[in-house]
């Protein structure tokens, strides 16, 4: 299969050069950060660094005057707001992520650019040789999710909580659970500061695999006791358990509620492109940070797994989806393509991307041709995507809070809710810290875009200079960890 698939993603590379791109979605995850099984985590300096390298690779790809694959009308130095969608979780990581890849997107314009005349003649110069601001918008998904495992990704749909729990009497997770008791206890020495005995088994194959991961990553030698019994032999065991458990939590062929976070981010997507195009090309860049959990979600619904099987592995940190619009048509100041002109490339990449190190194109959805026409692209999303309040209240089967018909609007959501009085509740854990305990309902992520934004201050220094609740804050006040606690501005 690998040899029928190198030719095609050749000249896939080579016909790509004479389109015009239109937009971009731009889906990442964080940079390196500070293990799981330690709360709360912090993207590292490392981490910091990944996110911006990505950042700049993606400015001399779309941005930049010389940009290989630039955008069409996009500014090249100074932001322009109504151009660029940045959004990442009320997740101290995330939005830290978030805001280094804006720096490294748009850096500070230095003092010719980045200053102004007052009416009185007075030159002002912005902060901080030209800092650029972007707002970033909150995503509500799972405050918090790289500080409990078990949380990642907000755990708020009733049918995935279902699904997910379901995970851990399959007979793939019982079996390999059976399987692997000496290869954990083995592991034990290294790990048993962190993980009692109990603890110590697939069932925690993620939080193993992460701690281990930034062990071997940084020196965290009180952490991580014995570390020459870490081959890499067992670290890649480790990892391809990690794989299997967080894959299976991720993604069910045949229970695709259990993909709800992939769903969502489809939805996000679709929606984000589609008002690329019906807006004529005003909102042109969108950026959202968030978990991996997603994006192997998204892997499977999408048959990207049939496609190349390191789909069914967990993403490296600042690894990056992308899906561009792009055309061959006319695009000029007094014409902008019609949707039967334009198509979308799905790119991937795993890891921190740079010149070295690009993404690479993927066929979607098992159809074997990339770039899709656009209305091909996104009906095959809309066979999975799921977006806005009401078509998660169906499809998680909730139906009361958010999810009542009043709340919906006199809509009726009570759709699907046969199997939602079943137990959902990750109570039997007795004695399990949050943070080692299983992994119920790790990928179940409610992606809803809040209109709560976060004016951050970009480039260079990281330095929170305000943040404020704008007008369009909705009722939806879930008080967001990290917001009112100065967690964006504390953190760098
Ligand atoms: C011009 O206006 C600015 C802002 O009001 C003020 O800070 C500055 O002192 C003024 N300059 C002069 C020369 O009046
Ligand atoms: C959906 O239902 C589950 C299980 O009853 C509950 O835990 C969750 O909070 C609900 N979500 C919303 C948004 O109401
Ligand atoms: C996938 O879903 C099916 C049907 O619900 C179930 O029988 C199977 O055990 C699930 N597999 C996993 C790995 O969760
Ligand atoms: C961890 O394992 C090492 C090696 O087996 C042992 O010496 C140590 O006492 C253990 N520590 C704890 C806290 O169990
Ligand atoms: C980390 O390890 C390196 C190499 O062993 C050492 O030079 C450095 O001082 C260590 N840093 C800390 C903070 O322990
Ligand atoms: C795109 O937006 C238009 C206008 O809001 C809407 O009518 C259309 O259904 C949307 N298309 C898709 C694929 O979502
Ligand atoms: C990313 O790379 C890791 C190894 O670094 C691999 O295990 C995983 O399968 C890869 N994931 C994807 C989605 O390519
Ligand atoms: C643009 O034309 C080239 C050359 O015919 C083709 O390979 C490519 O797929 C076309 N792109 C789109 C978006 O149709
Ligand atoms: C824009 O492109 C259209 C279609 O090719 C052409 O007719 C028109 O003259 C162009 N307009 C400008 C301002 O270049
Ligand atoms: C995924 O794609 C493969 C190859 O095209 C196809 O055989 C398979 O049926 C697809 N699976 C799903 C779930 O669509």
């Amino acid at each position: 299969m690998h040899s029928t698939i190198l030719p095609l993603l050749t000249t896939l590379v080579s016909s790509a050069a004479a389109e015009t791109v239109l937009g971009v979605y731009i889906f990442s995850r964080h940079g390196d950060r500070t293990a799981k099984s330690t709360p709360p985590s912090s993207l590292t300096d490392l981490g910091y660094a990944e996110v911006f390298t990505s950042g700049s690779y993606y400015r001399n790809r779309y941005v930049a005057d010389d940009a290989s694959r630039q955008i069409y009308g996009l500014n090249t130095d100074v932001v322009k707001q109504s151009q660029i969608t940045a959004s990442a979780p009320a997740d101290a990581v995330l939005q830290n992520s978030a805001m280094g890849f804006l720096q490294g997107l748009y850096p500070p314009v230095g003092p010719t650019l980045g200053s102004s005349t007052l009416r009185n003649g007075t030159v002002v110069e912005s902060p901080l040789s030209g800092y650029q601001l972007i707002p970033l918008e909150q995503v509500t998904t799972g405050a918090n999710s790289e500080n409990s495992a078990w949380l990642q990704g907000a755990t708020n749909c009733a049918n995935a909580q279902i699904s997910s729990n379901n995970y851990f009497t399959s007979s793939q997770y019982l079996t390999t659970l059976a399987n692997t008791h000496d290869f954990y206890n083995g592991l034990s020495p290294m790990i048993n500061l962190t993980f009692a005995p109990g603890q110590t088994s697939f069932k925690n194959a993620y939080t193993i695999f992460d701690l281990l991961n930034v062990a071997s990553i940084h020196n965290s030698s009180t952490k991580f006791p014995n570390a020459d019994l870490l081959t890499p032999e067992t670290f890649f065991q480790a990892r391809t358990l990690a794989d299997q458990h967080e894959f299976g939590l991720a993604y069910n062929e045949s229970d695709p509620i259990r993909a709800v976070t992939g769903s969502i981010i489809a939805g996000e997507v679709v929606e984000a492109l589609n008002n690329t195009i019906t807006g004529n090309g005003k909102n042109k860049f969108n950026i959202q940070f968030g978990a991996y959990a997603g994006m192997m979600s998204f892997f499977g619904l999408a048959n990207l797994t049939s496609v190349d099987a390191d789909f069914y592995g967990v993403p490296d940190y600042a690894s990056s989806l992308s899906w561009e619009l792009v055309t061959n048509a006319t695009v000029n100041a007094s014409s902008f393509p019609s949707e039967d002109d334009i198509s979308v490339r799905f790119y991937f990449h795993n890891g921190t991307t740079s010149a070295s190190s690009e993404p690479r194109e993927f066929p979607l959805f098992g159809t074997g041709r990339s770039p899709l026409p656009w209305n091909e692209f996104a009906s095959k999303m809309g066979t999975f995507s799921i977006s806005g309040q009401k078509q998660w209240c169906t499809a998680c089967g909730n139906s009361t809070g958010v999810c009542s018909s009043s709340a919906l609007g006199g809509g009726d959501a009570s759709a699907g809710t046969s199997s939602a009085g079943s137990s959902s509740d990750n109570t039997g854990n007795g004695g399990i810290s949050k943070a080692v305990a299983g992994v119920i309902g790790a990928m179940v992520t409610l992606g809803v875009v809040l209109g709560i934004e976060l004016f951050i201050l970009l480039a260079g220094g990281l330095k929170l200079v305000s943040k404020k609740r704008l007008a369009r804050t909705t009722s939806i006040d879930s008080a967001p960890p990290g917001m009112g606690r100065g967690h964006v501005g504390a953190k760098v």
